[in-house]
């Protein structure tokens, strides 16, 4: 129900004039009387007063138990059962899919995320971007749009020469099957090791990446054994966080829709020579400018991006087109949207860059190693090893059928939760004892809560006590009042993330949510209540339980029934 819109209606005024008071003793809901005082030229205690008097004129509203005049403020109590009634009736009705929506209906939403490179280590930022892409891909997803999926890998660049030729001298099949990034690696910088002894190996390395642009058979095959052994590679770290892809479009699909983009830059005048490369320049003094062709003749990640956009534009006709890029590459992204507008695509503004800060490691123990594909397998290995031990020793253990795949779940949780516990551009501290810390803000608080809401919902089920009428008009104390308000603002808060690109909205969400049904779980002894409240009181379990799956599942984490 959205309350809000409801009573600027009724007050006829701009629902961003409705606030939520901090403490619910002053209402549910207020509307502060200063901004409007100089439209109506009135005190703004007098506005309120004015406004009260009109409400009365116009007949009791049932919705509201008390309109009350406080100085400027002109606060409203809702009626609390009529509340529960509402909230919970939706809730009930509209199961997982409360605080769903359709308004994105018809429109296209690219979410490109993680985009690793090839034979590289998928280092700490793609796992970043690969929680907040994916996040973010959910949450539009839950407002109706179509959403696509992009894994924007780094398959193309002159390095691939070098890698080709630093193959032919040292690789090994076998040792690249067993290992694949790390030998890759391994040879790559070798390459440049014995490149400084020998410069002619540069001039190879060259020679190479111009017979694989060619397309030569044998380069080509060796080129698309990379790409297939680091996909791999990837895609157990993929498969571990339960995350998938629509497309695997890459770098180097782009490579034979480049000569058009260069040429309609041409034709439209935008490219200028300097230092013998073909650039793109701003009006903005504080944007570079954009190479789009390089002095020996090659084309760059620039030159790529704009390319990409393009086909993406005509492919998918995109409403939004998101990069989840860290924020190291926003400049690239203003030198890509702008070249994209001076071509006078008006959709360049339909392009956004979302940036990430960076991860940082106090535990010693995970410092000291370098952010390679094995550390971070690490990482998620070690959260889920943290995880079993934990809950091995937990009173409840002896009922959980499958330790191993909720040690998986609440582990694999754990990490992507505190990826996405604050807002994205400041820096994650990631730390073991917060990350796992069953009673702070943490995942495992969130599905602890979850957990424990469902075992009291199987008692119920096994003593036969059916909540399928309930009556929820008599949830009205303050526990259980303050938990209906935070699930009714559910639809909201996916608003808020989508508008912002920010999945924290969400976390922040699980994490009030969590306490406050923690704190109603406490207070109100559900089990040894009796009757129609002990049903009702059930029932409140149930909404809670499936608003915190939901949301669990728009940041990526699953739930877990036993824990
Ligand atoms: N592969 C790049 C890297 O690892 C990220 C690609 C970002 N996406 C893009 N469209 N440029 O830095």
């Amino acid at each position: 129900m959205n309350y809000k819109a409801y009573i600027a209606k009724k007050l006829n005024v701009s629902v961003d004039l409705i606030e939520t008071p901090p403490n619910p003793d002053m209402g549910d809901f207020a509307l502060p009387c200063f901004k409007l005082a100089k439209e109506f030229r009135k005190a703004p205690p007098m506005i309120a007063q004015e406004l009260a008097d009109k409400l009365q004129n116009e007949g009791s509203d049932p919705l509201f138990s008390e309109v009350q005049v406080a100085g400027g403020y002109l606060n409203f109590f809702l009626d609390k059962s009529r509340v529960a009634e509402e909230v919970l009736g939706e809730v009930k009705a509209k199961g997982e899919s409360f605080g769903t929506s359709d308004e994105g209906a018809g429109k296209k939403v690219l979410v490109e995320f993680s985009s690793p490179n090839i034979a590289k280590p998928f280092h700490i930022g793609h796992l970043v971007s690969t929680a907040v892409g994916s996040s973010i891909e959910r949450i539009y997803k839950a407002l109706g749009y179509d959403t696509v999926k992009i894994n924007h890998i780094g398959d193309w660049g002159t390095q691939f020469g070098k890698l080709i030729s630093a193959y032919k001298r040292w690789g090994k099949p076998e040792d690249i099957k067993k290992d694949p990034i790390n030998e890759l690696l391994k040879i790559y910088v070798k390459f440049h090791e014995e490149a400084e002894k020998d410069p002619s190996l540069e001039e190879e390395g060259r020679e190479y990446f111009r017979l694989l642009e060619e397309g030569d058979d044998e380069i080509t095959s060796l080129w698309q054994f990379f790409v297939q052994e680091s996909l791999k590679e990837f895609n157990r770290m993929y498969n571990m966080l339960g995350i998938s892809f629509d497309s695997y479009a890459g770098e180097s699909f782009y490579t034979d829709k480049m000569p058009a983009i260069v040429k309609d830059l041409q034709d439209k005048n935008i490219l200028e020579e300097s230092d013998g490369a073909q650039v793109v320049r701003f009006e903005d003094e504080n944007i570079p400018p954009c190479i789009i062709i390089k002095s020996n003749g090659t084309t760059i990640y620039a030159t790529r991006d704009i390319a990409a956009a393009v086909y993406r534009k005509e492919h998918y006709d995109f409403h939004k087109n998101i990069y989840v890029v860290g924020t190291p590459q926003a400049l690239h992204f203003k030198q890509v949207f702008g070249t994209l507008e001076k071509m006078g695509h008006s959709w360049a503004s339909d392009c956004v860059h979302v940036g990430f800060g960076y991860v940082r490691f106090p535990d010693k123990s995970m410092s000291t190693r370098h952010g390679d594909v094995i550390f971070l397998e690490d990482v998620l290995n070690e959260a889920v090893a943290k995880t079993k031990d934990i809950i091995k020793d937990s009173p409840t253990c002896k009922i959980i059928d499958d330790i191993d795949e909720v040690s998986r779940k609440i582990g694999v949780g754990a990490v992507l939760f505190a990826f996405l516990k604050n807002g994205r551009e400041r820096d994650i501290i990631f730390t073991w004892k917060d990350m796992l810390d069953f009673e702070g803000e943490s995942g495992p608080y969130a599905q602890y809560s979850y957990a424990r809401g469902r075992s009291i919902l199987r008692k119920a089920d096994a003593s036969d006590i059916s909540y399928e009428n309930a009556d929820f008009g008599l949830l009205t104390s303050k526990d259980e009042y303050a938990l209906i308000k935070v699930i009714n603002r559910y639809g909201d808060v996916i608003r808020e993330a989508a508008e912002k690109y920010e999945p924290c909205v969400v976390t922040r969400y699980i994490i009030e949510l969590a306490q406050h049904f923690n704190k109603f779980y406490n207070n109100c002894n559900i089990m040894k209540t009796e009757g129609e409240l002990q049903k009702a009181r059930l029932a409140l379990v149930d909404a809670a339980c499936s608003c915190l799956k939901t949301a669990l599942n728009l940041i990526g984490v699953d739930v877990v029934e036993q824990m």
